[in-house]
């Protein structure tokens, strides 16, 4: 940290089209909050910025899907997002939005300048278009045929059955999801980065010189170089966005991952001319190599803020570079993915409505857990152990044992050390270690080292105070009590500084508890924070212990949302029809004798669990049949009924049984079979065409 003045710090700006969730918090917020809880602790001149990113598809796609304008979908996320930031205590200076005139005018000046500086190429390509809806498709907009495996339902960039990415081009028999009608290429110009001029210098600076880099950033950067860069198009055929201040270039934006990142920018200057006093001009925190920029993010947003991004700013000239990008990998929640369109996930709205006042304790567990080398898991459960057996257990029963006695003998206030012994000097000894510990960590980026590091000092605490025992010591020894109870409040106090990072409200709790004016960075591992003396005030709960009765709920809510979820998957599927079938000619009907018939015996094939073994009046012949049908009727429920068979299908022997015909079912396309019958009954024998 030495050589720079300042710091500032980004964490990615959610997208608008959804509340936030545990996994942005985990991923992105709480570690990028508590870097800067951390750095502003110690005094360091530092500048949090974020914001919702409130332009790209998928907030068309929502307006589109509930009949509302993108701009209301934005608004209405925009507050919902910003209100659950400040609930959890993430402490950003400015949280802006991109739909904002500042960040419009400012995106639309950079790409002007690149545009003028000649730093973009302008080509020509062909792109599917919706004649109906009269609008240019994304990749997403265009389904037909998979090349590879015959899904007739893959997307224009993925197919989902067998993986492979696609592009448009390559679907077969591509369809409109818009319109439902068959788009056509039409050429459209737009404007593209040159990646590829910016490769030897992004691997020099990247690959040569932040080899420190966490091994997942690197490596993500690592393998899109050694593939080859290629020229990005920075402007997209969409209503939805911000023009492009060029002209010819109407019904055409910026690309989203173009005007995003710049927020960074743009909300730093919105906040540079609210408060000039305060920070100064916005060039001094992009533009002044004495800045130390860091980029907090998740892994799907390594190649835009490690390629993509550096490159705009290269191209524009004046810019900094991130010193870090700090991307972490995905939370899980109950050991699936987490999901907006499948609704699995912990909404940071919901989960203060059900554990109202323990923003600090989901912190613990996200940091605690937090995916920095690999996807993580968060499960209901852990967060109940951890609760229960490291806050509440530890850390809080310590204080609470330290407060409350203190009060008990000394009517709350700090005793003189007035009996000192070496358990003591040993213990306080950690502390100076542990404050080492947690710089380190945490300026390494490594939170969750860090975190343990502070419930490390926790747990030291609560061992001493246990080993002493100064409820027993008092009865005879209140020199010594005196001298247990002061070193316990010495180690509380270096509590609510070590978690305060992390933990900011419990931290506030106990700095009121311990009546400190304030928390400083400068005292932690500093024996002697409280003066013998000093008046604290009563013991308040820090954490409260989590019943199982709490976690079923929450268990229990996610099995009703995945039960939902499936249940209205299911009847999509039962919904979309098989596909239609080659054209035939009348001739190839005609061949087929299909009439009715009548029930007369049923039962199940032993062995089988899918078959009936039948035996039926055609009006020509009593026969015998076998239909897979088991498991849509019993035997009792097909006797009597009238059907429809054809009759002169070659017969075959199934189990042993020789079946003459077969019987006609209307099946769904998730398996749901119901005969065909006659609307009313007719003779046996009824031919039907
Ligand atoms: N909205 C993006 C996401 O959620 C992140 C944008 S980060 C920015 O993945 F740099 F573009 F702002
Ligand atoms: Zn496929």
């Amino acid at each position: 940290m030495s050589d720079y003045k300042r710091i500032l710090v980004t964490s990615a700006l959610p997208y608008a089209n959804g509340p936030v969730h545990i996994g942005h918090l985990a991923g992105v917020y709480v570690p990028a909050d508590i870097y800067v809880r951390y750095q502003r602790m110690r005094g360091r001149e530092v500048l949090f910025v974020c914001g919702s990113d409130e332009h790209g598809v998928p907030v068309t796609q929502r307006a589109r899907k509930e009949g509302i304008t993108p701009q209301q979908v934005v608004d209405r996320y925009h507050s919902l997002i910003k209100k659950s930031f400040e609930d959890f205590g993430i402490g950003f200076d400015i949280y802006s939005r991109t739909t904002s005139a500042t960040h419009h005018e400012f995106a639309a000046q950079f790409f002007r300048k690149l545009y003028d500086d000649g730093k973009l190429i302008e080509r020509t390509s062909k792109q599917y278009y919706d004649e109906e809806v009269q609008e240019f498709l994304t990749d997403r907009d265009i389904v037909g045929e998979c090349p590879h495996c015959g899904n007739p339902d893959a997307y224009g960039n993925q197919c989902e059955k067998c993986g492979r990415d696609l592009s448009p081009e390559e679907l077969i028999n591509p369809r409109s999801k818009r319109s439902k009608s068959t788009p056509v290429l039409r050429e459209t110009k737009n404007w593209y980065l040159p990646l590829n001029e910016y490769e030897p210098w992004l691997r020099d600076w990247i690959l040569e010189q932040h080899k420190e880099w966490r091994p997942n950033v690197y490596g993500q950067c690592k393998s899109w170089l050694d593939s080859g860069l290629q020229p990005r198009a920075m402007t997209r055929d969409l209503d939805w966005g911000i023009p492009v201040p060029v002209e010819g270039a109407e019904g055409k934006v910026l690309y989203v991952w173009f005007d995003a990142p710049i927020g960074y920018i743009s909300n730093t200057k919105e906040l540079c001319e609210r408060e000039p006093g305060k920070w100064g001009a916005w060039q001094k925190w992009w533009q002044d190599e004495d800045t130390k920029l860091v980029h907090f993010i998740g892994k799907d947003n390594i190649v835009f803020h490690c390629i993509i991004f550096p490159s705009m700013m290269k191209a524009h000239g004046k810019y900094i570079m991130p010193d870090n990008v700090p991307a972490n990998e995905f939370l899980n929640l109950e050991n699936d993915k987490i999901s907006t369109s499948k609704n699995w996930a912990v909404w940071l709205n919901e989960y203060l409505e059900d554990f109202p006042g323990m923003q600090d304790v989901l912190r613990y567990v996200l940091t605690a857990n937090a995916p920095e080398t690999k996807d993580n898991n968060f499960t209901w459960k852990d967060y109940q152990d951890r609760n229960n057996s490291e806050l509440v257990a530890i850390y809080g029963n310590f204080v609470n044992r330290a407060v409350v006695l203190t009060h008990k003998y000394f009517d709350g206030k700090v005793p003189a050390n007035a009996k000192p012994e070496a358990i003591d000097a040993e213990t306080l000894a950690q502390l100076p270690q542990i404050r080492a510990a947690i710089e380190d960590d945490i300026e390494h980026y490594k939170f969750r080292e860090a975190l343990k590091e502070a419930m490390n000092l926790a747990r030291i605490g609560n061992k001493y105070i246990s080993d002493t025992e100064p409820w027993k010591v008092a009865k005879t020894d209140i020199d010594r009590t005196a001298s247990i109870l002061y070193t316990s409040l010495q180690i509380c106090a270096n509590l609510a500084i070590a978690f305060s990072p992390f933990l900011p409200f419990s931290s506030e709790k106990l700095r009121q508890m311990l009546c400190l004016d304030k928390l400083s960075w400068d005292s932690l591992g500093n024996a002697e924070v409280l003066q013998a003396g000093h008046q604290i005030a009563p013991a308040q709960l820090m954490f409260a212990k989590i019943e199982d009765s709490q976690i079923d709920a929450q268990i229990a809510k996610l099995q009703a949302t995945k039960a939902e979820h499936e249940a209205a998957a299911a009847a999509a599927l039962a919904e979309t029809p098989a596909p239609a079938k080659a054209e035939c000619v009348f001739e190839d009907f005609e061949k087929m004798d299909i009439r009715t018939a009548t029930v007369l015996e049923a039962e199940k094939v032993p062995n089988t669990d899918k078959l009936l073994h039948l035996k039926i009046d055609t009006g020509l012949d009593v026969r015998e049949l076998v239909s897979g049908i088991a498991q849509y009727y019993t035997p009792e429920e097909m006797v009597g009924k009238q059907i429809c068979i054809l009759a002169n299908l070659k017969p075959r022997k199934i189990k042993g049984i020789v079946s003459q015909g077969m019987i006609l079912m209307a099946q769904q396309p998730d398996g749901k079979m119901r005969v065909v019958s006659p609307e009313e009954r007719l003779s046996n024998g009824a031919t039907i065409g």
